[in-house]
């Protein structure tokens, strides 16, 4: 094999590998974090071999001249695909556990997320068009890079949430996810009421036998994440939790079946039976609940509905994966009578373990307007 073919071919080996590295990387569920911390050190060495065998076409990008349109898009999107690559770097090391320990930059996990969709999305179409440009081919070329390109962009937004929220089990240290910063609730007695799967759900005894699902060990017991996030919740503000518990039937282990089982409670708006928490002698809730179809679980509207809210305020923390709070705010102030709801924060499901200085963060900044709404209607 001569020269030039060898560079070319190792250039095209070195492109793939970085593709199919990315995308065994978005799916981590599967890796753990260890193989996808040195899966990075992987792709940034087959981006500088990259590099390398590319100098010439790089450095010709800066070169004056008349080009093609088709060559000067191929020229904008490299560009922007080095500056994602970069971001999605640093942001990368900023959140490493084991090789980068020590640099802390840009942690949001949605961030990463969205930056990793648009690195597999602009590589498709750089690649792309370094073959457009030379086929004669060229709406065969355009169809095939915006399929890619489509692909990819469904797999980053769609399949790798839906990947971390059904085969997910994350393992945490109860007490370093729970306790932190202490926060002062000036004035009204505040209490954290919860919905979470675990305790409404009939698991299994072995969590092996249910390890399809999105769950989480803490201190090797099952423990609902928004239980997780209760628990931060009333360390910070040193207050009681109650949980909201169904009375009648479980949701089922599988989480397919669950995510069934809820769409036909919304469809029907069943009111399921729970354990009624008691939130008397209480003034601010700090309700936490799951986002499932783009609003509250049935049981936390059978709690909303059916408990004397009024003149108390309800402070949201909602976890999801990827939509926000959706409906559920506005679901909220019409089921509960008679009270103030705010929303405090929306939580990433992966970023829920270490959610805890957010939630912190969040909740002094309610804390603070609370009390300025109170002195602006006592002047
Ligand atoms: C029945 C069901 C429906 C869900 N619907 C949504 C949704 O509409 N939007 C969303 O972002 N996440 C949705 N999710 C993901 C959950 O919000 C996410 O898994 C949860 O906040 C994390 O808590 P968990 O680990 O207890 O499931 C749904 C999950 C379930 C089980």
């Amino acid at each position: 094999m001569d020269k030039r073919s060898f560079a070319r071919k190792t250039g095209i080996a070195a492109d793939v590998l970085m593709y199919l590295i990315l995308l065994v990387q978005m799916l981590y569920v599967f890796t753990g974090n260890i193989i996808h911390e040195w899966l990075g050190i992987g792709f940034f060495l087959c981006l500088i071999v990259h590099i390398i065998l590319k100098r010439k076409v790089i450095s010709g990008m800066w070169k004056g001249g008349k080009k093609s349109a088709a060559r000067r898009f191929s020229d904008i999107v490299t560009v922007l695909l080095f500056l994602c690559i970069i971001v999605l770097m640093l942001s990368s090391m900023g959140v490493s556990r084991l090789l980068f320990p020590w640099f802390k930059f840009m942690g949001s996990s949605d961030f990463r997320r969205y930056m990793a969709t648009a690195v597999l999305t602009l590589a498709v179409v750089h690649g792309g068009m370094h073959g457009f440009i030379r086929t004669k081919k060229k709406k065969t070329a355009a169809l095939l890079i915006a399929a890619g390109a489509a692909a990819s962009i469904a797999i980053g937004l769609a399949l790798v949430p839906y990947m971390n929220r059904h085969f997910r089990t994350v393992t945490v240290d109860r007490s370093q996810a729970v306790e932190g910063e202490k926060v002062e609730w000036s004035g009204s007695k505040p209490l954290v009421v919860y919905f979470t799967r675990v305790g409404n759900t009939d698991f299994e005894e072995d969590v092996d036998a249910v390890s399809g699902a999105s769950l989480m060990l803490c201190d090797g017991e099952l423990t609902g994440s928004n239980r997780l996030i209760a628990e931060m919740v009333s360390n910070a503000l040193d207050c009681d939790m109650k949980p909201i518990n169904v009375t009648g039937e479980k949701y089922p282990s599988s989480y397919g079946d669950t995510v069934s089982v809820a769409g036909k409670e919304l469809r029907s708006n069943a009111r399921p039976d729970i354990e009624h928490p008691d939130v008397s002698g209480y003034d601010s809730i700090i309700l936490v609940y799951p986002i499932w179809w783009g609003t509250v679980p049935m049981p936390v509207a059978t709690f909303l509905e059916n408990t004397d809210l009024s003149g108390k305020h309800i402070y949201l923390i909602a976890t999801q994966g990827s939509s926000g709070f959706v409906k559920s705010t506005a679901d909220i102030r019409e089921m509960a009578k008679g009270a103030e709801v705010t929303e405090v924060v929306s939580i990433y499901c992966d970023d829920i373990p270490t959610a805890r200085q957010t939630i912190a963060d969040k909740l002094k900044k309610y804390r603070d307007n609370q009390y300025y709404d109170r002195r602006l209607r006592s002047t």
